[in-house]
């Protein structure tokens, strides 16, 4: 059969039962073209990547050599969409899909799909699709390439575990510490709190009765003034391990915050918050250390002179905000390699279903914004 005798417009050494890839149009073809065609083949089948090439409606009409190594099949069996049935079912709208699409716009493309290969086994293949244009304009279908990678999505797999267990891992960790803080500051005010309250009882009495021997009154008044100053400390020590006031739910933890921030650093302070915001534990908890280390960054790193708070519920979400009009973070600060503060607050939200926004520059300062979905165990007590 020579060329002009084929009103298939076949490539010689096509076989009859599919036609050729390259064309369709015999009569842009360049003499030469067609040696360089068959080069072509011959380069593609023993390219140690899968190649494809389409026609210009979603057929296929050629895979090389190592397309069918890999999917162990004959060629007349992928041809056309035939290729199709070993592309793993949860793949396959998305696979048609975008060969769809690419054939609608003509341009190159790029799709993720599972290919079952001649062991039955399902690989991740990259496949990528690249228009082929005649010489005079005309678009002829897609030629395109399949790249194993598998060893990718496996690591990528990996990978996304590791983030998961370790997301876990802090939120075990928090829980377990916030447990830890709640017992030492139980047991500090039951049994040295109560101890140091009798002992004052006592020691008061006995500042009563010694006041006829003076040296000696003083002192128990000196020892009295003892007892008062660590009966202060061990406060200081159980607010700072659990402040008391969280057990009055958020709304008066995140005030009582607020103003001893503000009190202790002289950064003046704007609150705002819906009334009566009722959280489980847990979460107003974290909500709680979340705003504790906002303030302490403002402190240490915005150089700010003024900071807005505000807790908002908007659609199914509770939003908190924390913004400063300092300085700003500096580009790569926000992952120092051991500063885990802003780390810590970004996995303890995302384990909680949340989400953390930080949005910062030099002239508006910077604007941390958590939020949490609003379920059964976290709304506005007027829902
Ligand atoms: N409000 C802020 N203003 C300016 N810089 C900030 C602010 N918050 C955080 N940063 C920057 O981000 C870095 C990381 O913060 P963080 O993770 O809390 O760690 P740490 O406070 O221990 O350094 C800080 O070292 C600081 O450079
Ligand atoms: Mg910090």
């Amino acid at each position: 059969m020579t060329h002009n005798d084929n009103p298939t417009g076949e490539a010689p050494g096509a076989t009859a039962h599919h036609a050729d890839p390259f064309d369709s149009d015999r009569r842009e073809t360049e003499p030469n073209m067609i040696e360089s065609e068959e080069r072509f083949r011959l380069m593609a089948d023993s390219a140690p990547v899968l190649i494809w090439i389409t026609g210009p409606n979603r057929d296929y009409l050629w895979f090389n050599r190592m397309w069918l190594d890999f999917t162990g099949r004959a060629l007349d069996d992928e041809l056309g969409s035939g290729w199709i049935s070993g592309v793993h079912r949860d793949d396959l709208p998305a696979c048609i899909n975008a060969h769809a699409a690419a054939f609608r716009s003509r341009h190159p493309f790029t799709v993720e799909y599972r290919l079952r290969s001649r062991d039955g086994h399902f690989h991740h293949m990259l496949a990528h699709g690249t228009p082929r244009i005649s010489p005079l304009g005309r678009f002829l279908g897609y030629i395109g390439t399949c790249i194993d990678i598998s060893e990718r999505k496996k690591m990528e797999d990996a990978l996304q575990h590791s983030r998961e267990m370790l997301r876990h891992l802090v939120s075990h960790q928090e829980r377990v510490r916030e447990d830890e803080r709640k017992r030492i500051a139980r047991e500090l005010h039951d049994d040295l709190g109560q101890n140091l309250l009798a002992l004052r009882i006592d020691v008061a009495m006995l500042h009563e009765r010694t006041r006829v021997h003076p040296r000696l009154n003083e002192r128990v008044s000196l020892a009295l003034s003892h007892i008062d100053s660590t009966m202060k400390a061990v406060r200081a020590a159980i607010n700072n391990l659990r402040p008391t006031v969280l057990d009055l739910g958020l709304n008066a933890a995140i005030d009582w915050q607020v103003k001893d921030f503000q009190r202790r650093s002289g950064i003046s302070c704007e609150l705002t918050m819906e009334d009566d915001i009722v959280l489980d534990d847990d979460r107003a908890t974290a909500l709680f250390r979340i705003l504790q280390e906002s303030l302490n960054n403002v402190l240490r790193h915005a150089q700010a002179n003024r900071v807005r708070i505000a807790l908002t519920t908007a659609g199914e979400k509770l939003y908190m905000q924390v913004a400063d009009n300092g300085i700003g973070i500096f580009p790569d600060s926000r992952r120092k390699a051991n500063s885990f503060g802003l780390v810590g607050i970004e996995e303890r939200i995302i384990a909680l279903g949340g989400e953390l926004d930080i949005q910062s520059n030099a002239s508006n300062g910077t604007a941390l914004t958590v939020s949490i979905p609003l379920d059964a165990g976290c709304r506005p007590a007027s829902f």
